[in-house]
């Protein structure tokens, strides 16, 4: 259904919408932070469809419109119609209808795209197998907060080339950072999935330790994701010289944030030292998650509010 705005993917968004987002996101964070009450959509509903596992997701979009006046119903597969074959194209049809806004989590991107096309209402992108927008919204959030401009700036990904790693693609391009990523032989980015357009902004290395190379940021994620489980046992091989430790932070500035969208395994993709050392902003990054959808949401739904 045309002019109904989605967060699908990144680049759904423009530089000039991220800069508004970010701005709100403080003076909403501000807001929470000094239990000012703060309600733009009291009766509005979210509801939040899950064909995956989360925490942070849905805690950060159930508090968040609760937060904002609202209200948000789950669905998951196992118990709703979408498990047992009903389209999601006449499942969109009949939410959209009961609801202002959807947030799905599911595998491929095309779901969420029919979705959207059936939905009379916006539909955010919660995590496919392709992307994880609203992820990347808080960590450059985070790293907005803690040490300025992401412009310019060197991110550094080391480990699987998965959706997380696609979305820092995206992001680098809409915001105009560089990516340095290091995944093992044969899990290299695929670049047209990442949906890159040139690699201006982008350069892959075959040694980790050289992507971290005066990074800003070193971020990493799971080495296997949701719905690779199968592969788990061949991962661990293949990406055990991968890991996120002290020496590779070493190689980054020394003011580097190290980042992981979580939930974490220490001891394969990130050393304990570095999860829970000085460097690490791991919680300021999934608190910021509640922060960055609830600007999401209200421009979604109110458009832009004066600030
Ligand atoms: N980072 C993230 O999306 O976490 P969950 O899988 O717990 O939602
Ligand atoms: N890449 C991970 C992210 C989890 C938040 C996954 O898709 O499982």
């Amino acid at each position: 259904m045309t002019n109904v705005r989605h967060f699908l993917q990144f680049k759904d968004f423009s530089r000039e919408e991220f800069d508004y987002l970010f701005e709100r996101t403080r003076w909403i964070k501000a807001q929470f932070k000094s239990y000012q009450q703060y309600w733009p959509l009291s009766d509005r509903t979210l509801v939040m469809i899950f064909e995956k596992a989360s925490t942070r997701t849905r805690l950060s979009f159930e508090a968040g419109i609760q937060q904002l006046g609202g209200s948000a119903i789950y669905l998951n597969t196992r118990d709703s119609q979408l498990g047992r074959g009903e389209s999601v194209e006449d499942a969109a049809q009949v939410i959209s209808r009961m609801s202002d806004v959807i947030m799905i989590r599911t595998f491929e991107q095309a779901i969420v795209e029919r979705l959207a096309a059936h939905s009379r209402v916006p539909v955010i992108n919660g995590l496919t197998n392709e992307y994880h927008p609203c992820q990347i919204m808080a960590d450059i959030f985070t790293f907005i907060e803690q040490r300025g401009p992401i412009q310019g700036r060197t991110v550094a990904w080391i480990g699987d080339s998965n959706n997380v790693c696609n979305t820092w693609l995206q992001a680098a391009e809409v915001l105009d950072f560089n990516v340095h990523v290091s995944t093992p032989p044969g899990y290299e980015i695929e670049a047209k999935r990442a949906g890159l357009h040139g690699t201006r902004h982008f350069k892959q290395f075959s040694n980790p330790l050289d992507a971290a190379k005066n990074a800003d940021i070193v971020t990493t994620d799971v080495w296997t994701s949701m719905g690779f489980e199968a592969e788990n046992e061949e991962r661990l091989r293949a990406f055990a010289d991968w890991q996120v430790d002290a020496e590779m932070m070493r190689m980054a500035r020394p003011d580097a944030l190290f980042l992981h969208c979580l939930p974490a395994h220490r001891g394969e993709e990130v050393s304990a030292e570095v999860m829970d050392g000085p460097q690490s902003a791991v919680w300021d990054e999934a608190e910021n998650r509640m922060h960055v959808q609830k600007a999401l949401m209200e421009y979604l739904l109110l458009g832009r509010v004066k600030v």
